[in-house]
């Protein structure tokens, strides 16, 4: 029986504490950013530069921080993010995150790379839940992991887009972290993998990894061949926008993989003003990367988001307190958002007024 900490009442404790018990390299990984890490720090420090300007004296009798998203109601705008293997943290893994979601009514999303069948998780969980999709080299594997999803009531397709390739994850290889005996994506079981890169075919990026690399066209084709709304994860460039919306794209996730792929991109929350511009309100925006504090929650709805996600911290507080770990955690946000609405007198979460917030020099 795991028994969470007394001093463990923010989720920056959950993290200390899942430094202090993990595994070097399974830590390695988890936390890991690409290269040097430049822009996981921006993420946490985009949210520390933005201060709250509070209103005295509102009203806040009907204050409810429920909103709403694709038609459904969300009891918090904080969903569960897409984090491979979460049995690296816990034995029954996605099985146990899954329970915390459904005992905190939290959306789930799943990630392709879970180390638990996508059916399972549907089969133990009372939450919506999401499925992160990695565009398969083969489309007919695609298809296969889609049907999969829709079958087993899975709400919406996450498509992640910044990853073509993974980052340059110094910190994952100077702690040579490998996947333990026992731990796999089975949900790619007898699925076609990308080609290894093989150095005498050329460049090992363009003429190896990349090879089946997905492309607007089959962000259309995939709109396309499903019933589920594809939200797209990983959109940093305003850019950007017209296509994804063009390719019949549900909604946007401005995120950079959590600082994990291309470093020195920028901090989510900086690019998000100019995402939220440019979607003008036709699809939801959502936000991952570094959101800590309920007043990260906060900023990021004053700044243009609908909700945001949660990754890394999800797999804190699973190593350090499995299924309750993760209630706890996912509790102590949503009050933390409650109080950050009550005393800066916001008494609903749609259309914070932008004015909610300022951003320091
Ligand atoms: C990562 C991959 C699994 O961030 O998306 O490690």
């Amino acid at each position: 029986m795991t028994t969470i900490p007394a001093d463990c009442v923010s989720l920056f404790d959950y993290e200390r504490y899942f430094h202090e018990r993990v595994d070097p390299a399974i830590r390695a990984y988890i936390a890991g950013a690409a290269a040097d890490g430049i822009t996981q720090h921006e993420n946490r420090r985009a949210f520390d530069r933005v201060r709250i300007m509070p209103r005295a004296l509102v009203d806040l009798s009907t204050a409810t921080a429920s909103t709403t998203l694709f038609g459904e109601t969300l009891d918090y705008p904080i969903l569960i993010g897409p984090t491979a293997w979460h049995k690296l943290v816990c034995e029954p893994g996605e099985m146990a995150t899954a329970q915390a979601a459904s005992l905190t009514r939290t959306w789930m999303t799943v990630s392709t790379q879970a180390s638990v069948s996508l059916e399972a998780i549907a089969q133990a969980s009372s939450a919506p839940l999401w499925f992160q999709l990695y565009m398969q080299p083969q489309w007919d594997d695609t298809l296969t992991l889609v049907r999969r999803a829709e079958q087993a009531g899975y709400r919406a397709l996450v498509v992640t887009v910044d990853a073509p390739i993974n980052g340059i994850r110094n910190v994952e290889q100077r702690a040579g972290f490998r996947l333990p005996p026992g731990i796999e994506s089975v949900n790619l079981r007898g699925l076609a993998r990308a080609p290894v890169a093989d150095s005498r075919a050329g460049s090992p990026v363009f003429k190896g990894m990349l090879a089946g690399a997905p492309t607007w066209s089959d962000i259309e084709r995939l709109a396309r061949a499903t019933t589920l709304p594809v939200v797209l994860k990983g959109i940093l460039n305003p850019a950007d926008v017209a296509p994804a919306l063009a390719a019949g794209t549900a909604g946007l996730i401005v995120s950079n993989h959590g600082g994990r792929t291309l470093d020195t991109v920028p901090a989510t929350l900086d690019v998000l003003p100019d995402i939220a511009a440019a979607v003008n309100a036709r699809v939801p925006v959502l936000l991952d990367g570094a959101v800590r504090r309920g007043t990260d929650v906060l900023k990021a709805l004053a700044l243009g988001a609908q909700a945001v996600l949660l990754g890394q911290p999800v797999l804190h507080a699973l190593a350090v307190g499995g299924v309750a770990g993760v209630a706890h955690m996912l509790t102590i946000l949503q009050t933390e958002l409650e109080a950050a609405m009550a005393l800066a007198g916001v008494s609903k979460l749609e259309q914070v007024p932008r004015e909610t917030v300022r951003l320091l020099p």
